[in-house]
């Protein structure tokens, strides 16, 4: 195929599908960071997390699609997409974490690895929290580093997918 006709196909190309796209999902109330009980979730808006994702994904030489619902079907159907659209995976269920087994299912079923990630330290708070139907189908877990743990799950999944691709 000629040089130019591959570049026209490209840009008809959503843009993940384009680069090295690692999809960062938000779970339930995750939308109101910033105010939520900021003595336990801090005081970073879900738009600051997406900041300091995409910098830290640029960086890297990848591309971060951030997105947050409230809504278990589509936290799944988005799951779904990573399968197809995603080199990588990061998950931040909120309360779905302790609940979903239809998201593990998804998870399951998802090739890409999976980091799961949660702002708080979900171990010293009260025991419904202890337990997360995520992290079998994660590669690994970080919680308690509040926004910082986004930025390391994009570098711990960036290497996974690096040492993945050279075999
Ligand atoms: C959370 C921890 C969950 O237990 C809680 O339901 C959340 C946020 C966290 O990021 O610390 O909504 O996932």
């Amino acid at each position: 195929m000629a040089r130019k006709e591959a570049s026209a196909d490209l840009r008809e190309l959503p843009l993940t599908a384009m680069a090295n796209a690692i999809f960062v999902l938000n779970g339930p109330n995750l939308n109101l960071l910033g105010t939520r009980e900021p003595e336990v979730y801090g005081t970073e808006t879900l738009e600051d997390l997406k900041a300091r994702c995409d910098r830290k994904a640029h960086a890297l030489g990848f591309v971060v699609d951030f997105r947050q619902s409230n809504n278990e079907g589509e936290l799944v159907n988005w799951i779904q997409e990573a399968r197809t659209d995603a080199s990588g995976l990061i998950v931040n269920a909120g309360a779905f974490t302790h609940t979903s087994i239809a998201m593990l299912d998804a998870l399951l079923a998802c090739t890409v690895p999976v980091v799961e990630v949660h702002l708080s330290n979900i171990f010293t708070r009260e025991p419904f929290r202890h337990r997360s139907y995520v992290s079998k189908a994660a590669k690994g877990v970080i919680c308690g580093f509040g926004g910082l743990g986004y930025e390391l799950a994009i570098e711990a999944l960036a290497a996974a997918i690096s040492r993945a691709k050279a075999g």
